[in-house]
């Protein structure tokens, strides 16, 4: 009987199902299989993971990663996230294996390369999908999810014009769609998921203004835009959403004001970032005193432009207790510029970032008693006077990173402040003024990164204590204070200046101790710090030769011995291989320039003026094809400028002044860029040394747990350039060119040497030049015609020659250069010189011949007699 036999094929299969399935046997055997193929096609060609798979474990609910229901013994999870062996490759999961698991709810496939999944995700159940972090170019077909509440696609390759299949998921809660290209405007798409509640468009490269496509009628709770480049105005529909938590708006190019109206509006605010933006005019805090939730408020670099104030006592008090507060560059309460008095009732941050305020008062040390929990505390470049008024019985354990660097704070270091901060990473007070000795208690602070004393007044010996037993610490920075005392040498250690406890710490990369009052040799135990990257001894007296220890650093890049007395050359086993950043101006170096330059192949600045180096310029110098600052004034270096250095085509600044060079100038000098043609973005300028340290504080929202997540404070650094720094003399003034401002100068200096004949005509063919010195040298005839063609010329110096003829015509920068660019040539005229020119039955202008030996090592000045003497000139 057809009914009869098919409840008794039914009423079996449930008995089966019981037995095989829903009993204690375990996972179905569909599923188990299922696993099997799944696992398989995870490693295909030949990968390894998920190895417990199919093991002795029979039962399939009880493998990694698998979830099953625990009294059906259906798998209802697979968390699967970087599962695929990146070195596999990418390839497309086929979605078919994924059909035997019915009753799955959460399936995660996040970072696992997948190029797209294909075929039907076909899940009656499913709530959440993440498939980001794969390199989906594709969207998964998603039109059999009709559970589906969270869907992530964060960091895939995604672009609008795919979203369309969204429009499925009618159930849809949370969307991330994080760091995608969709590229436009908000995709309209969304806003028909009305059921919405958390929507990530962060780094998606979205721009113009910001429309809201019907997100404004959705319930959003959690809005993220950072990352993209909206601009305009803020859309007043933001009003309407009256049930957000988060706002993201970090990093965009919104302008304009920011309506009050919007912060009390939106009386459920948790976390609000308008960071990074180009907002103005002023914003009242006051006005979220009543937002009981808030938890995190950023505005930190807008532009000045935004006023953030509040010190109208009636909104003292708010019913918020902060875990973030960022403030940076605000115009913090302009003008009295006092300190948020609110910030007196909190007691639960833990990062306060009110740095570039100019905010005065008393060092607001209160803060840090208040706030036990706080870890990060930056309030540097502001007005801050007073001493450092800690408590020596406070204990601030969760402290990790604070800056008063940039301040007034004056007095001395409590002696105890080593002791209470013994978590302290990153400890910036540079720029301040405090006096007397460096506590010995800063030895007690295990995990010390960087430390930065420099720019105070702090005077006696580092205490030998204070580097014992340390291993952590990358950057010492002790510039500009009073310290004093001798560098220890092997073989006495006690009373140092810095002891021997100092090699504990064999990270080390940056050490800065320039202008102390350090005296005696380098000790040869610098060597034992290998890692050293960046080291400063300059404006010291340290005298004497540079060790051979100094041969086993083999990682330096950065090395500024200047203005000391050392000499007279450097160590033949020097390895320079790494070397960037050169500097030994103003020593005592002596003989010809040290061989063991030779091997420094990726120098970009050598820096040896002002020393009494004598012979020849070396022939190896074309081996230093990196070379953009060659710096060899003043010294006594001698015979002609050899053809060789018109090999070092990226030199912008050459100064060679204020030697016994003779000969005529190269005229294959215009070999050379001096500022043409300069790549801007390559690395040149970046040194990993003398970081900038900073510290990121990640949270995340749980929509699940409807909270947030503080995920820890996360301690970063970036390259930083700013050591970089050249000094070049224009006319009457000597400039210092730091950091990247260094790619837009260039410069040529040979004054002050005995150099004779004509100024080749190629000399003319510099057109990036800015800054031309040929003074005080024994040049003769005209000055080229081809002058004119120097169109970035700033400063030119031909002063004190016997240059004849016309000075050039006073057109465009020309017509700014004065009598002194010229003066001291008797037989020069023309403006701006008061001796004028009398034009007589000039000869055609002859235009010198190309010298056309140039390019095979030796030349011959040009010979080319009538060019000058076509003018007269009266006094
Ligand atoms: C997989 O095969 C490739 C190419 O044959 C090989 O390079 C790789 O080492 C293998 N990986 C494993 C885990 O065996
Ligand atoms: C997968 O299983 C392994 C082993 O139990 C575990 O270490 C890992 O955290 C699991 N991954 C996830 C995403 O659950
Ligand atoms: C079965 O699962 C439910 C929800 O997933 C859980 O609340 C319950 O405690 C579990 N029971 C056992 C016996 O593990
Ligand atoms: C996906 O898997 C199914 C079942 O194993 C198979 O029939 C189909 O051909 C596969 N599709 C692709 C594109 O490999
Ligand atoms: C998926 O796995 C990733 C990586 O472990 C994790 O960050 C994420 O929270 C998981 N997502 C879900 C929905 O389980
Ligand atoms: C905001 O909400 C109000 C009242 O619910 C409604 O009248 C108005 O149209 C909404 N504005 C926008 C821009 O959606
Ligand atoms: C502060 O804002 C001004 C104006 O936009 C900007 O020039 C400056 O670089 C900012 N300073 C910092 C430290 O962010
Ligand atoms: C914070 O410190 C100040 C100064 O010591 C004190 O007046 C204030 O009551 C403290 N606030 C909290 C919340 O502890
Ligand atoms: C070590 O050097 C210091 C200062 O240069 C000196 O005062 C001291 O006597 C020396 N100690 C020994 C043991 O040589
Ligand atoms: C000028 O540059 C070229 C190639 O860039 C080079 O071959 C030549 O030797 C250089 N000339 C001189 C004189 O250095």
């Amino acid at each position: 009987m057809e009914v009869s036999s098919s409840l008794y094929l039914a009423a079996y299969a449930t008995c089966l199902s019981l037995l095989l399935g829903y009993g204690s046997l375990g996972c179905l055997e569909e599923e188990k299989v299922g696993l099997l193929q799944l696992k398989a096609s995870i490693n295909h060609p030949n990968g390894t993971s998920l190895s417990s798979w199919g093991g002795e474990v029979g039962d399939c609910c009880k493998w990694e990663n698998v979830t099953c229901d625990n009294k059906t013994n259906r798998v209802i999870q697979l968390s699967l996230p970087l599962i695929r062996d990146f070195e596999l490759g990418e390839c497309s999961l086929n979605a078919s294996l994924l059909l035997p698991f019915q009753q799955l709810q959460i399936l995660n496939l996040s970072h696992n390369a997948f190029t797209g999944i294909e075929g039907l995700l076909r899940f009656k159940k499913l709530q959440v999908l993440n498939v980001g972090w794969n390199n989906l170019r594709t969207i998964p077909n998603l039109s059999a999810l009709p559970s589906l509440k969270v869907l992530d696609l964060t960091g895939n390759n995604l672009n609008s014009s795919q979203l369309q299949g969204l429009k499925y998921l009618s159930k849809l809660e949370v969307l991330n769609l994080h760091y995608n290209n969709l590229m436009g405007g908000i995709p309209p798409i969304i806003g028909t998921l009305s059921y919405l509640k958390s929507l990530s468009l962060g780094i998606c490269n979205l721009n113009g203004s910001l429309l809201m496509e019907g997100l404004c009628k959705l319930n959003l709770e959690e809005l993220d835009l950072s990352g993209n480049s909206f601009e305009g105005t803020l859309p007043a529909c933001l009003n309407n959403l009256t049930s957000l938590r988060l706002i993201d708006l970090f990093e965009n190019d919104f302008s304009g004001t920011i309506p009050s109206s919007l912060f009390s509006n939106l009386k459920s605010l948790e976390y609000i970032s308008l960071s990074d933006n180009h907002f103005e005019g002023s914003i009242y805090y006051g006005s979220l005193f009543n937002h009981s939730r808030l938890q995190v408020f950023d505005l930190t670099s807008n532009n000045k432009y935004l006023k953030v104030q509040n010190e109208n006592p009636t909104w003292s008090v708010p019913l918020f207790q902060l875990k973030i507060l960022k403030l940076s560059n605000c115009t913090l309460n302009w003008p009295s510029r006092v300190l948020p008095s609110f910030l007196l009732s909190q007691y639960d941050l833990r990062v306060i970032d009110l740095s570039y305020n100019d905010l005065t008062g008393d060092v607001p040390a209160w803060l840090l008693d208040n706030n036990t929990k706080l870890e990060y505390l930056r309030f540097e470049s502001n007005s801050l006077t007073g001493v450092l008024d800690l408590r020596s019985n406070s204990i601030h354990s969760n402290m990790r990173l604070l800056y008063l660097s940039l301040n007034c704070i004056h007095g001395e270091l409590p002696p105890f402040i080593g002791s209470i901060f013994l978590g302290f990473e990153v400890l910036d007070l540079s720029g301040n003024a405090l006096q007397g000795n460096i506590p010995s208690s800063m030895g007690d602070i295990d995990q010390l990164v960087s430390l930065d004393f420099s720019n105070n007044n702090l005077s006696g010996q580092l205490p030998e204590h204070m580097m014992m037993g340390r291993n952590s610490l990358w950057v010492l920075k002790l510039s500009n204070n009073s310290l004093h005392g001798t560098l220890p040498t092997k073989s006495n250690l006690t009373g140092l200046f810095i002891s021997r406890g100092f090699l504990n710490s064999p990270t080390l990369q940056a050490l800065d101790i320039n202008s102390n009052s350090l005296w005696g040799q380098i000790p040869i135990w610098i060597g034992d710090f290998s890692n050293l990257r960046a080291l400063n001894l300059s404006r010291n007296h340290l005298d004497g030769v540079v060790p051979t220890g100094f041969c086993k650093l083999n990682e330096l890049s950065f090395l500024d011995l200047s203005h000391n007395k050392i000499g007279p050359t450097l160590p033949s086993c020097a390895n320079l291989k790494n070397m960037k950043f050169l500097h030994l101006e103003s020593n005592e170096l002596r003989g010809p320039i040290p061989d063991v330059l030779a091997g420094a192949t990726s120098l970009v600045t050598l820096n040896l003026r002002d020393n009494k180096l004598s012979s020849p310029i070396p022939p190896w110098f074309n081996l230093l094809s990196k070379l953009r600052y060659l710096l060899l004034k003043g010294s006594q270096l001698e015979d002609s400028i050899p053809l060789h250095l018109c090999q070092l085509k990226s030199i912008s600044i050459l100064d060679l002044s204020h030697n016994h060079l003779s000969g005529s100038i190269p005229p294959c000098l215009d070999n050379i860029t001096f500022g043409r043609e300069v790549a801007l973005m390559d690395d040149t300028f970046f040194m990993d040394t003398f970081n900038r340290w900073y510290g990121e504080y990640h949270v995340t929202y749980s929509y699940e747990n409807q909270v947030f997540v503080y995920q820890e404070l996360f301690i970063s650094y970036e390259a930083s350039t700013e050591r970089e720094e050249i000094e070049f003399i224009t006319k009457c003034r000597s400039e210092a060119y730091i950091g990247n401002i260094l790619y837009f100068m260039s410069g040529l200096d040979l004054s002050g040497n005995q150099l004779t004949s004509l100024i080749p005509p190629e000399i003319g063919n510099l057109s990036g030049i800015h800054t031309l010195n040929l003074s005080y040298n024994q040049l003769t005839r005209s000055i080229p015609q081809t002058f004119s063609n120097l169109e970035e010329i700033e400063s030119l110096d031909l002063s004190q020659n016997g240059l004849t003829g016309k000075t050039p015509e006073r057109k465009l920068q020309f017509a700014t250069f004065e009598q002194s660019s010229y003066e001291g040539n008797p037989l020069l005229c023309g403006l701006p010189l008061e001796r004028s020119c009398t034009p007589t039955s000039a000869p055609p202008a002859v235009q010198p011949p190309v010298s056309n030996n140039r390019e095979n090592g030796s030349w011959e000045p040009y010979s080319y007699g009538v060019l000058e003497d076509h003018m007269e000139w009266h006094s």
